[in-house]
Order: C-alpha cells, then sequence, then structure tokens
C-alpha cells in the first residue's frame, strides 16, 4: 500500500512534483460536494487530504478518512473552513501556508485602501459611461493619505506588513490585537496599540486581518459600523465573514462610511444584495495571495507539510500539533 495524497482542485507547481517524489498523488481537478468528498474518502483511503479554503472538511469528513488519514494540509493560511478541534479529537494533523503569502496580501490591501481612498472604481465607472467632461476642482474627492490614521485590527504578520506599506504613504498607524502579538523592531516606534472602540472612532481607514473565529464572526457589525467616521474607508482581505455584509451594504447606501475595499465576502463567491451596486465599494474576487509566485510557495509549502506527515514528523506548519501529542505514527516512505 503506497502513502497517498489527494487533493480536491489540482494546485500549482512544485505541489506534484514534490508530493510524487515521495507518494501516489490523486487530484480531483475539481470542488466536491461535501458529500462526495466524503463517498471518496472511504472509497479510496488516503494519507493525506490537501483541501483548498473552500472545501469544508468538517468531523463528518474527518470521518470518512479515518482510519487512515493522518493529515489535512491545507493550501491557504486561513484554516476557518477545517473543524481543528474535531481533527484533534481523532488525532489528524493539519497544516497550514502561513508567511509566504504575507506581501502578496499585504499589498492586495494597499491597492483596495488607495482605490477606495481615491475613488478609482468610481473614476473608472465615470470614464467609461461618459461621465467625464473634463478636471473639475471639486470632482470625485477623496481621502488624503499623509497623515490620516490607518486603523489595523489584527496585528499579526499580514497586519504589520500593511504597516510597513502604509508608513511609506505617510499614514499614521494604530492597531488593536486581543492577543498582544509580538512587533516588528523597526515598526515599534510607529504604531500605537488602542482599544477596538477607540480604533473604530477615531480610524480614516480601517484595514481587517484576523482569522475567522467565533470571535470574530460579524466582528464590523451595523453597531461599528456606525461608530466609524463618515469619511472612513473599510478594507477587508482577511475572511468575508469578519464582516456583516448586508449591514455593509446598507453603510455603503445610507452613508454611514465613505467607501470599502473587499476582498473576501461572507458567503463566497455570491454577494449580499445590493454590494454590487454600490459604486463606493471596490470589489476584489479573493485576489489576496493571487500572485504566481506566491502560490507557487504555498504548493512547496502544503506539499512539504504533506510528506513530512507522511513520513511521522509533525508537519513544519501545524496548527494543532497536540493532535499527535507523544505518538507521532510511523513513517510511510520507504527508509523513513
Ligand atoms: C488564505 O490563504 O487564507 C487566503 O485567503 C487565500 O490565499
Amino acid at each position: 500500500m503506497s502513502a497517498t495524497v489527494l487533493c480536491t482542485l489540482d494546485l500549482p507547481d512544485p505541489f506534484s512534483g514534490i508530493v510524487e517524489s515521495v507518494a501516489r498523488l490523486r487530484s480531483l481537478g475539481r470542488l466536491p460536494a461535501h458529500d462526495e468528498l466524503c463517498d471518496e474518502l472511504r472509497r479510496d483511503p488516503v494519507d493525506v487530504l490537501c483541501p483548498q479554503l473552500r472545501d469544508r472538511v468538517d468531523a463528518e469528513v474527518l470521518d470518512a478518512g479515518l482510519p487512515r488519514m493522518r493529515c489535512v494540509s491545507v493550501y491557504a493560511v486561513g484554516y476557518d473552513n477545517v473543524d481543528v478541534a474535531a481533527a484533534t479529537e481523532r488525532g489528524i494533523v493539519v497544516g497550514n501556508t502561513p508567511g509566504v503569502l504575507t506581501d502578496a496580501t499585504a499589498d492586495c490591501a494597499m491597492a483596495l485602501l488607495l482605490a477606495a481612498a481615491r475613488r478609482i472604481r468610481e473614476g473608472d465607472e465615470e470614464l467609461r459611461a461618459g461621465r467625464f467632461h473634463g478636471w473639475e476642482p471639486t470632482y470625485l474627492l477623496g481621502l488624503e493619505l499623509r497623515d490620516a490614521l490607518l486603523g489595523i485590527v489584527g496585528f499579526g504578520r499580514i497586519g504589520q506588513a500593511v504597516a510597513r506599506r502604509a508608513l511609506g504613504f505617510g499614514m499614521r498607524i494604530a492597531y488593536f490585537d486581543s492577543t498582544a502579538p509580538p512587533v516588528d523592531e523597526s515598526l515599534r516606534a510607529h504604531v500605537t496599540r488602542v482599544g477596538f472602540d477607540e480604533l473604530v472612532r477615531d480610524a480614516d481607514v480601517i484595514s481587517l486581518h484576523v482569522p475567522l473565529s467565533q470571535d470574530t464572526r460579524h466582528l464590523v457589525g451595523e453597531a461599528v459600523l456606525r461608530r466609524m467616521k463618515r469619511t472612513a474607508v473599510l478594507v477587508n482581505t482577511s475572511r468575508g465573514a469578519v464582516v456583516d455584509e448586508a449591514a455593509l451594504v446598507r453603510a455603503l447606501r445610507e452613508g454611514w462610511i465613505a467607501a470599502a475595499g473587499l476582498d473576501v465576502y461572507e458567503r463566497e463567491p455570491e454577494l449580499s444584495p445590493g454590494l454590487a451596486q454600490c459604486s463606493t465599494a471596490v470589489l476584489a474576487p479573493h485576489l489576496g495571495s493571487a500572485t504566481v509566485t506566491t502560490r507557487a510557495a504555498m504548493a512547496e509549502l502544503c506539499a512539504h507539510n504533506a510528506v513530512d506527515a507522511l513520513s511521522g514528523t509533525v508537519p513544519r506548519n501545524c496548527v494543532n500539533p497536540q493532535a499527535w501529542g507523544e505518538r507521532a505514527p510511523a513513517s510511510l516512505l520507504s527508509g523513513g
């Protein structure tokens, strides 16, 4: 019985090369429905499952993978689609791909911030619709970034990478993080830690960089949107459900805030009714990590996590090493 890895969608190079050098790789080449994925795992058991962020890996999927499945290696940094507690209970380690997509995602947040604050999307629409009749002193005025206060919610790797970029635009930086993460030395003198309410009240731009969890679901809802400045811009490149999207549509329509730059949505790929019609919303289709270099680096890390697990080693990026405790399974690799 050779070690077997299953991915749902095909993953970019060098994923296959790394996995196939030690194991049999199967790819469904499509996004399976939840029940199809369970059936597939029961029919043709695997040692490692490599899902991407749209595959829901709940207790039922994990049970379908037992007794053989030892690892779920997610092709993403966010792993809110995996029931990690259930995986831990079943002795299944979960890997993800942090670090390698920090810069690409921070770039995307800045692109959305700039486009929303400087009304680039509205201008694009005006121009294409033939409504641009030449330069005017007060036409499509936006937010000046110099000295504007950027409030970053979640100050991990990506939040700090956004801070670094925003400092280059002369922005002031405040951040809120409930976990007091270590702040890079180069940033310490330039950022201020504040409470969430203060950040919401004072920020000219709010950028969200928290993982989706029970605590962060709808963190930005009607009450928060109503407390933001009417001139403020909201940027979300984290997970859609961190924002109550229906409330955001009302906020944009009724002018509680000035604009939003979004890369993620509550029910992807669907948009909440009315969002597509909001001219002050800049909408990107979950492109945060979408560069050739970054997707390849994610593929490499995802593959290494899988191979580590096959060799009986806790994956190099593992969110629940306690799933194996002292009893790592034996290596499935020849010579291992
Ligand atoms: C992630 O990795 O969590 C992003 O949302 C997609 O790259």
